[in-house]
């Protein structure tokens, strides 16, 4: 099978590895990929234009592909997922509707509402002066969200009125997240620890992955801006026995048993972003693919063929009653370019030994390799080095190790990844 896989991040990267050891594959592209890939293997730029239907469906056909995996959420919610289905390519993804689940918060929350998803209190505005009044009336904090992909940037905790009108006015009036629609979600403030639970959808059936924590904050002790994500482990232990169970109950099977309702299927990843407290679990957001840098860590437990799932997510035919995750532990460290998540230093020179350790991977985010093939740095997150051992100690040591052999000045990591759970 011929597959072409979309997107640039870690995410990726780590898609691509499980995806090489599917005795389904016969070739394998990316676009427009990163320095994880061989030349060979990455598309020439401009080969596509994501954004255009005819451009998608032409270099598709033209090109023989069988099968399209898709990384990213923009594609997605623009409605990749639909333009190839059109031309009979099948693809792994949600639709174009299904996506709106990460595409607009306002989708989501009247979605968990109708098909009672345990979520926080909210309300929606398209109108600013609403949305004011709204918050003059509400005790602090409140969770102010911008309706629409942001990068995650959109959410604003606010703890008072200023925050929160400050929060109003970059989303109504300074169109800070660029957005077409403009429109808020204010929502009650949930305390508790999160994590994230993926599942493997086909419409019908789903498969849960172990859950996974993730650390967003740039510094230790989860101080500072919000990130991508610095890093992240697999399995939680704050996922016991019965959060698995509520997410199973009380979270997939009503997405796809809503979405079925609403006339549509939900197929491809489902992320569900958890908040719990005393083992209760509510939905703080969902996206419609595989998280970055959860993947790096989520990935290396899984036993099964990721690709024939794929493809089984697709057809409707995800029959098996569960997945084959090893038993054990592992992480993933993300290294960052010096400033990240704000201005940051690029074209940084990687020079990477080859991990000594058979059970720790590199996964690339934003590396590229210049025409002399040396390995420089384009972006924030430009690593992450991924480890798998029997307990969680293991697994994050074998990455601290390989990460103190490095001498990159311009980079810098957490040192706390999975300090909880340890
Ligand atoms: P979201 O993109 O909706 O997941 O929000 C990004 C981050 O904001 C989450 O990972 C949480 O850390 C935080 N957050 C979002 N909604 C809430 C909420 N209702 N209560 C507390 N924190 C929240
Ligand atoms: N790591 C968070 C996300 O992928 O949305």
């Amino acid at each position: 099978m011929k597959v072409l896989l979309i997107g640039n991040g870690g995410r990726e990267h780590a898609l691509s590895y499980k995806i090489k050891q599917s005795k389904l594959l016969t070739e394998l592209k990316v676009f427009p990929g990163n320095g994880g890939f061989e030349k060979n293997e990455i598309l020439p730029p401009n080969s596509i234009n994501l954004k255009n239907k005819k451009s998608v469906q032409k270099f598709v056909l033209d090109n023989h592909f069988e099968f399209v995996v898709v990384g990213p959420e923009e594609p997605l919610v623009d409605g990749i997922v639909d333009w190839l289905d059109e031309i009979r390519i099948p693809c792994f993804g949600p639709s174009l509707y299904a996506a709106q689940l990460e595409g607009s918060k306002e989708f989501a929350k009247d979605f968990m509402k109708e098909f009672n998803i345990p979520t926080a209190k909210y309300e929606a505005f398209s109108d600013i002066d609403l949305a004011k009044d709204h918050i003059r009336n509400h005790s602090f904090p409140l969770v102010i969200k911008a309706d629409g992909l942001a990068a995650g940037k959109g959410v604003t905790i606010a703890h008072n009125t200023n925050i929160a009108l400050t929060a109003l006015d970059d989303i109504f009036i300074k169109n800070k997240f660029n957005l077409s629609t403009k429109k808020v979600v204010v929502e009650e403030f949930l305390e508790g620890e999160e994590a994230s639970i993926f599942a493997l959808c086909d419409g019908n059936n789903f498969l849960m992955f172990p859950a996974a924590q993730d650390h967003k904050r740039a510094y230790d002790g989860d101080q500072g801006p919000n990130t991508g994500g610095m890093g992240a482990y697999c399995p939680a232990p704050i996922a016991t026995d019965a959060v698995y169970q509520q997410v199973s109950e009380y979270v997939f099977k009503p997405v796809l048993e809503g979405m079925k309702k609403r006339g549509y299927l939900y197929k491809g990843l489902l992320y569900a972003g958890l908040m719990i407290q005393n083992n209760q679990v509510k939905i703080l957001e969902f996206n419609c693919r595989f998280g970055d840098p959860e993947t790096q860590a989520i990935l290396l437990l899984l036993e099964d063929d990721l690709l024939s799932l794929m493809l089984d997510c697709s057809n409707g035919k995800l029959n098996k009653e569960k997945l084959m995750i090893k038993n054990g532990y592992s992480s993933v460290v993300v290294l960052s370019a010096k400033g990240y998540p704000g201005t940051y230093t690029k074209n940084i020179p990687l020079k990477l030994s080859i991990p000594t350790n058979q059970e720790t991977l590199i996964f690339h985010a934003g590396t590229y390799k210049a025409e002399s093939n040396e390995l420089l740095s384009n972006g924030g997150r430009i690593l992450g080095i991924s480890s798998y051992a029997d307990t969680l100690k293991e697994s994050i040591d074998k990455s601290y190790n390989y990460l103190s052999s490095l001498n990159i000045q311009e980079a810098f990591y957490r040192k706390d990844i999975g300090k909880r759970a340890l």
